[in-house]
C-alpha cells in the first residue's frame, strides 16, 4: 500500500515508484516484472536509459490494467529541437507499446545549449500534451530560474520537478521554488545511490525503530512530501524499499536526518546550471 500525491493538474501519482536508471536494457523486462510483482505501480524510465522497450514489455506481460500503472519517461538531451522531440516521443511510445504515457519530462534544462531556449523546449512539451498521448508534462533538474522562465513564457507550470535530493543533499532551494509554483518534487537518487544506508545516523535511527536503514531514508523523503522511485536489481531490496508505509519517523528523527545535509558538497550528480552533455 502506498500513498498518492495530487498534482497541480488534478491527476494522481503514487508517491512511491520504481526507478530504472542503469537497469540494463536486456534485464529491464525481468527487473520491472519483479517490481510489479512486488507491488510497485509507478515506473520511472527515460529515453536516455535505453530500457523503455523492456519496461513496456513488463507492463504488457503483467496482465495489470494499463490505468493501474503510472508510467513516466523523459525527453533526452539530444532531442530538444521541436522536430527531434516530436519524433523521439513517437519512438518512446512505440518502445513502451503504449498509446498514452502518464508523465513526460524534459530530462535536463541544458541552459548553455540550444541557444538557451528552455522556453522553446517547454512549448514542445505542451504541444505534445495537446495530442492527448501524454497526460501530464513536467521537468527534471530545473533550477529556480529555469522554472520562472518557462512559467512566465507560457503561463503553465510543470506538474513535477524531478531533482536530485537525499539526506546528503536536501536541495531545499529547488524544492522551495517548486513548491512556490505548486509543482510537486520528485527526489531522484533517494538513497544517495545506496550510500545513505551506510550512514551512522541513519543506522542508529534504523536500530531505534527496528527497521532497515533504506526504509528510514525513504520514509524521510515520504514525510517531506516528495515522490520517490528507488532503483534496485534485487527482489529483497525492492520489497524492503516498498514497505515504508507502516511506520513513521518522529520530528526529532526527521531533524537528525535533516542535519546530514552537506549543501552543494553533497551533490552526486551534475550541476544543472552547467551540465551540457547532449
Ligand atoms: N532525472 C534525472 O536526472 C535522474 C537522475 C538519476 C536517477 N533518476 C531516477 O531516479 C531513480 C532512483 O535514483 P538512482 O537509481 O540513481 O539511485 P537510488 O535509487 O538512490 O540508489 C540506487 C542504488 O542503491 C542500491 N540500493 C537499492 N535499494 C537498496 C537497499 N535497500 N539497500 C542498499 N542498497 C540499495 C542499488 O543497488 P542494486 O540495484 O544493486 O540493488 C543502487 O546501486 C533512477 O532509477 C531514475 O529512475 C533520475
Amino acid at each position: 500500500m502506498t500513498s498518492t500525491v495530487t498534482l497541480n493538474d488534478g491527476t494522481i501519482i503514487p508517491q512511491l515508484g520504481f526507478g530504472t536508471f542503469q537497469v540494463p536494457p536486456d534485464e529491464a523486462a525481468s527487473t520491472v516484472a519483479t517490481a510489479l510483482e512486488v507491488g510497485y505501480r509507478h515506473i520511472d524510465t527515460a529515453q536516455g536509459y535505453q530500457n523503455e522497450e523492456g519496461v513496456g514489455r513488463a507492463i504488457a506481460d503483467s496482465g495489470i490494467p494499463r490505468d493501474d500503472i503510472y508510467v513516466t519517461s523523459k525527453l533526452t538531451n539530444s532531442k530538444h529541437e521541436r522536430d527531434d522531440a516530436l519524433r523521439s516521443f513517437d519512438e518512446t511510445m512505440d518502445k513502451l507499446g503504449l498509446d498514452r504515457v502518464d508523465l513526460f519530462l524534459i530530462h535536463w534544462p541544458l541552459p548553455t545549449q540550444y541557444d538557451g531556449d528552455i522556453e522553446g523546449t517547454w512549448k514542445v512539451m505542451l504541444e505534445l500534451q495537446e495530442t492527448g498521448r501524454v497526460t501530464s508534462v513536467g521537468v527534471s533538474n530545473f533550477q529556480p530560474d529555469h522554472l520562472e522562465r518557462i512559467i512566465s513564457a507560457t503561463g503553465v507550470a510543470p506538474v513535477v520537478n524531478q531533482i536530485e535530493a537525499h539526506p546528503f543533499f536536501r536541495n531545499d532551494a529547488a524544492r522551495a521554488a517548486s513548491h512556490e509554483h505548486a509543482i510537486a518534487v520528485e527526489a531522484w537518487g533517494p538513497l544517495a545511490k545506496g550510500e545513505a544506508v551506510d550512514d551512522p545516523t541513519i543506522r542508529e535511527i534504523a536500530s531505534e525503530l527496528g527497521r532497515e536503514p533504506s526504509q528510514v531514508v525513504l520514509r524521510w523523503h515520504v514525510q517531506r512530501g516528495d515522490i520517490i522511485f528507488p532503483k534496485s536489481m534485487h527482489r529483497e531490496r525492492m520489497e524492503e524499499n516498498f514497505a515504508i508505509f507502516d511506520f513513521g519517523l518522529s520530528d526529532e528523527q526527521m531533524e537528525r536526518i535533516n542535519g546530514l545535509d552537506r549543501g552543494e558538497d553533497g551533490r552526486q550528480g551534475p550541476n544543472p546550471d552547467t551540465f551540457d552533455r547532449v
